[in-house]
């Protein structure tokens, strides 16, 4: 047969896989119902996913403690405070010029984490030192931070927990800790208040 003899005849068409009695209607409704269920699936995953990020940023109360601002007018020489800052303790220490000559005094060449007090300080502020309160070995306090309290036998902080000895500058000079305490992130915003963070 010529192709312009070409007759469409419903009852030699080969079988559709799935095609309705109805024409095709059922099939059509069919697909409305697939697209309209992934498209639901979508509004879905997108209703899961944003409260999902929202729960990563952070909330107002941890950025506010991202930093901390601390008045350390009231510090006399020879004292310091403890403040807390991201559920951690940091010593604020205003050394005496005692203290500031005993620690650049030490050849940082006999150091076990060496560093000089300038490098752990600001220029011109040598005599506020401020550190973590955490012991470099387990994590424990030290004491020290006050006069009345144990500074071990070079003048800083002493570690109860397992005798860990800091200097002035808060170096560790014996014991079992491996470094001297980490100085945070800090800036003077006035001759009063220090930023820690
Ligand atoms: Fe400080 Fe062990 S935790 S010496």
């Amino acid at each position: 047969m010529a192709a312009s003899d070409y007759v469409d005849d419903p009852n030699q068409r080969p079988p559709v896989i799935g095609a309705e009695e109805d024409g095709g209607a059922g099939a059509r409704r069919r697909d409305f119902l697939n697209i309209a269920a992934v498209s639901f699936a979508g509004v879905g995953a997108v209703a899961v996913v944003v409260p999902f990020v929202n729960q990563m940023n952070p909330s107002a109360d941890v950025l506010a403690l991202a930093s901390i601002e601390v008045d350390i007018s009231k510090i006399e020489e020879g004292s310091g405070i403890k403040v807390a800052w991201r559920k951690q303790p940091v010593f604020v220490r205003r050394l005496t010029a005692k203290e500031v000559n005993e620690a650049n005094a030490v050849p940082t060449s006999s150091l076990r984490d060496p560093e000089t007090l300038a490098q752990r300080t600001k220029p011109g502020k040598e005599n506020w030192l401020i550190t973590m309160a955490v012991c470099t070995h387990l994590g424990c306090v030290p004491l020290g931070i006050t006069p009345g309290e144990n500074r071990g036998d070079f003048g800083g902080y002493f570690c109860p927990c397992h005798g860990s000895q800091y200097d002035t500058a808060g170096r560790i000079r014996k014991g079992p800790a491996p470094t001297n305490l980490h100085v945070p992130e800090y800036a003077f915003k006035s001759a009063s208040i220090v930023q820690i963070g």
